[in-house]
């Protein structure tokens, strides 16, 4: 006998009928140390008027040699459950999005899960390069809907200078590190908590943004490290054509599935990598940049915290309120893009 979902029957009592998963808890962690583009300029041949024109960044946050990203990601995750009300006991789930773990094995999830007293959780790491936290936040969601979590943590947490190579120009000016944490727990509303979602991946364009050896197509040994083949590599032009399509075909597919347009929504979350993405695509979309939430200026490209820690200030700033439509798209190496509706 095939067993109806819970989220799917209405009995009686409004409080068993789950309508959408919806965030109960927001939480970001970033380092303390800040690096200007002036500061990469006494290393590098750039300057801070180039990565400024080209990208918009003039500063990024980067973690000390002793930070890992497990350490974010409990700082996140604690403002998060606080916001939430809940304690680390009390969560089902830890999905930890992430290209940097701690270390290859075990799961960062597991190491933050031990550091959060949940022992009531299931925790894993989910890798889908910047658009991790999407993926993240999908998978999270479709658990509480059917009834099998009622209370998740959802981390967006990198740490991509760790594994960027200092000397090379075309990639060290666009990274940050951060983390940002969402708790989701079951809405009881109608139309109202995270209402759609796209998952995309084209891997295709692998080689695009790739770090080629620490894996088994080429395990570290001391040839890898001499050659920097630990170091992420990208080929920066198809990567923001690819960019600016992924915001135009995540923002188009969720509207259209949910009969909206782009002045029915109230803010637009967009991954941080560069603001002419988000311009060239804002513009193609008809979409007044006013609607789009910026911070890449001062954080740079954050990878898979990027969602959540312009979404929490986007929220600081009420760029959206109760009843608002959110719209956030993320974009990254698969390569893979993913979208998500939410009416706050
Ligand atoms: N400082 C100064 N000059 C630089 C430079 C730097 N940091 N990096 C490249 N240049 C030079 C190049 O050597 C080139 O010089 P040339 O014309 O003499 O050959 C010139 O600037 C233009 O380089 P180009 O690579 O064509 O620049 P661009 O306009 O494509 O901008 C990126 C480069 C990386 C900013 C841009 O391609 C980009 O943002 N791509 C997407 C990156 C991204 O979002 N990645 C993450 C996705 S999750």
């Amino acid at each position: 006998m095939i067993k109806q979902s819970p989220s799917k029957i209405k009995t009686g009592s409004p409080e068993n009928f789950i309508s959408h998963a919806q965030i109960s808890g927001i939480g970001i962690a970033l380092p303390e140390k800040i690096i200007t583009n002036f500061d990469l300029a006494k290393t590098l041949d750039t300057s801070d008027e180039w990565i400024a024109a080209r990208t918009g960044i003039h500063e990024r946050r980067i973690g000390d040699k002793n930070t890992a990203t497990s350490d974010l990601c409990v700082t996140a995750a604690q403002q998060a459950l606080q916001e939430a009300e809940i304690s680390g006991s009390d969560l089902n789930l830890i999905i930890v999005c992430t290209v940097t773990p701690d270390n290859p094995v075990p799961s960062t999830a597991c190491l933050v899960q031990e550091r959060l007293g949940a022992k009531q959780a299931g925790a894993f790491d989910l890798s889908a390069g910047c658009t991790g936290f999407m993926y993240g936040l999908t998978v999270g969601s479709q658990f509480i809907e059917t009834g099998f979590c009622q209370k998740i943590l959802v981390l967006g947490a990198d740490m991509l200078s760790k594994i960027t190579d200092w000397n090379d120009r075309s990639t060290a000016i666009l990274f940050g590190d951060g983390a940002g944490a969402l708790v989701l727990t079951p809405s009881h509303a109608e139309k109202s908590g995270l209402l759609k979602f796209r998952l995309k991946a084209d891997g295709s364009g692998a080689s695009f943004l790739m770090v080629e050896a620490g894996g088994t197509r080429s395990p570290a040994c001391e040839e890898t490290v001499k050659n920097r083949k630990h170091y992420l590599k990208m080929e920066g032009k198809p990567v923001f054509k690819f960019a600016v399509n992924a915001i135009l075909d995540g923002v188009t597919g969720v509207l259209k599935e949910e009969n909206l347009t782009v002045d029915d929504i109230d803010c637009f979350i967009f991954h941080q990598a560069n603001i002419r993405i988000m311009e060239n695509a804002a513009k193609q979309l008809k979409i007044p940049m006013e609607k789009v939430f910026t911070n890449v200026g001062r954080y740079g490209n954050t990878s898979s915290a990027s969602v959540p820690l312009a979404l929490y200030e986007a929220r600081q700033e009420k760029k959206f309120t109760t009843g608002s439509y959110v719209l956030m798209v993320g974009y990254g190496a698969g390569l893979t893009w993913g979208s998500a509706l939410m009416r706050w």
